[in-house]
């Protein structure tokens, strides 16, 4: 990679992505794709260059890779699950259109892509624990729908077109820096933020609903290995399940309480999002990603929710 796009770069991911990025391969080749409302600010405007990229606007993703001399794009415009739930058509215009315009521009510019996938590919039929890498993926949600056809249309540019389409399916990201927005696993990033400003929480996901998370710093570098990674031992591209740890809102609470003693937590079930929840996996099996390109973890719950809660105590001045 020698310059680079990213879609979405004021995001969740992409807020932190730049900046790693920027930090590796210097600020100037890295670029911070933008829309309106959603403008970089502060470091993230001051260490590079930014440019105004709609996903859904095929030129503008086009003059920007011209203009940068762009040989590598991140894709990382999205909506959240539980947002894709309330707007299923601006869901499939971002990450369908949005994806073949970006797809087709790699085409005929000669770009990597990379695109998040996800443990939403999975729905009900899936095997629930330590999901195979490749296994039933029939998802009754949007989100699920356009990451399971996202897979699909960068394969087939991979096989049609040659494009250098690879992919990693996170987990719920856990981080103290941009909060997500309207997905099914934010609760692991709110019960923190609970927790650090001495609040109690209230779970919309019911106790004993297992799900596969990850802490950002692991997550980041695994979109940046992917990207790095010697293709020649790829069997698969789009996408590969990757995994750190797995646990229940019980689980996390009574970690938080290890180091947050009067911390207290009370249920009250969001039905969209637990519904989400239950079709999906209980924990990946990510044992491709390990054989192919070489990923592997840092971080479990315990070592992750020492850094938040300090991260996030630094941050509300407690
Ligand atoms: N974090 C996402 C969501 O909950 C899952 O990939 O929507």
């Amino acid at each position: 990679m020698k310059n680079i796009l990213i879609i979405g770069s004021t995001g969740q991911i992409g807020s932190e992505l730049t900046m790693k990025l920027r930090s590796i391969y210097g600020g100037d080749h890295v670029v911070a794709g933008y829309i309106p409302g959603a403008e970089p600010k502060g470091e993230l405007l001051e260490s590079g260059p930014s440019a105004l990229v709609d996903i859904t606007n095929e030129q503008q993703i086009a003059e920007a890779v011209s203009r940068y001399k762009i040989d590598t794009i991140y894709n990382l415009a999205a909506l959240l699950s539980a947002v894709a739930e309330k707007k299923p058509q601006l869901a499939w215009k971002i990450g369908m259109g949005g994806l073949f315009n970006v797809l087709e521009v790699a085409r005929e510019m000669g770009c990597a892509v990379f695109t998040p996938s996800s443990i939403g590919v999975f729905g009900n039929n899936t095997p629930k624990d330590k999901t195979p890498q490749d296994t039933i993926r029939n998802p009754r949600t949007m989100y699920g729908v356009t990451k399971v056809s996202g897979e699909l249309l960068s394969d087939y540019y991979f096989i049609r077109f040659g494009v250098d389409t690879r992919s990693v399916r996170f987990p719920g990201l856990i981080s103290y820096v941009t909060p997500p927005g309207g997905g099914t696993t934010d609760y692991a990033v709110d019960i923190y933020y609970s927790a650090a400003k001495g609040e109690k929480f209230i779970c919309p996901i019911a106790s004993g609903t297992f799900m596969d998370m990850m802490y950002m710093p692991d997550a980041l570098r695994a979109a940046i290995e992917i990207m790095e990674a010697d293709s020649s031992k790829f069997i698969h591209r789009n996408s590969f399940n990757i995994a750190s740890m797995s646990f229940d809102p019980e689980i996390i609470y009574h970690n938080i309480k290890k180091y947050v003693p009067d911390f207290q937590m009370e249920y009250q079930v969001d039905p969209l999002r637990q519904a989400i929840a239950e079709s999906w996996p209980n924990s990946l099996d990510d044992t491709c990603a390990r054989e192919e390109w070489g990923w592997k973890p840092e971080y479990d719950l315990d070592t992750m929710t020492k850094d938040m809660l300090q991260k996030l105590g630094e941050k509300f001045g407690k």
